[in-house]
């Protein structure tokens, strides 16, 4: 990741934030329209739910600089989520579901470089959270 790939995901994060709630309400419609039976994994109040996502989106953007600084909470994190009953393959479908919701939040601000540094942060992070959570499972029986 380029220093300026890093520049483009924090500027474009800073438009966001000032709509966070909506950002959270919208990215959670896109989730499960894409996939309805990852409703019922969520259990808590959506909004709290929201706030937290997009809390740790802001941390891990902010930590672009000294990625080291924040893996071992990433890692905590992705193995926390085995517990939410979450599987390797639904990284996919979040991953594209915030791709749709970045692209509504930032309509021509969300360029096609924006979109793939997004693209290559949200792999960064998803990859620390399924390397630690699934490390002594095969691929393939995970997917299964
Ligand atoms: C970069 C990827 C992700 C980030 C940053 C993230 C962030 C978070 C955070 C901060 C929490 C609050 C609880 C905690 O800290 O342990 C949480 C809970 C949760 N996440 Fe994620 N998450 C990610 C990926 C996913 C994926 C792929 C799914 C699959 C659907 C998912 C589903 C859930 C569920 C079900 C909960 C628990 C909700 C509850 O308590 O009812 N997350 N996530």
């Amino acid at each position: 990741m380029t220093p300026e790939d890093k520049k483009l995901v924090q500027d474009s994060f800073a438009k966001v934030v000032p709509i966070a709630d909506q950002a959270a309400a919208l990215f959670y419609q896109n989730l499960f329209s894409m996939d309805p039976s990852l409703k019922p994994l969520f259990k808590g109040d959506m909004q709290e739910q929201g706030k937290k996502l997009m809390k740790m989106i802001a941390v891990a953007v902010n930590g672009l600089d000294r990625l080291d600084s924040i893996v071992p909470a990433v890692q905590d994190l992705g193995r926390r989520h085995v517990n939410y009953g979450i599987k390797p393959e639904h990284y996919d479908t979040v991953g594209a579901a915030l791709i749709q919701t970045l692209g509504q939040g930032l309509g021509e601000a969300f360029t096609p470089q924006v979109k793939d540094a997004w693209i290559m942060v949200y792999g960064v992070l998803a990859g620390t959270m399924k390397s630690a959570a699934y490390a002594d499972q095969p691929v393939a029986a995970a997917a299964g």
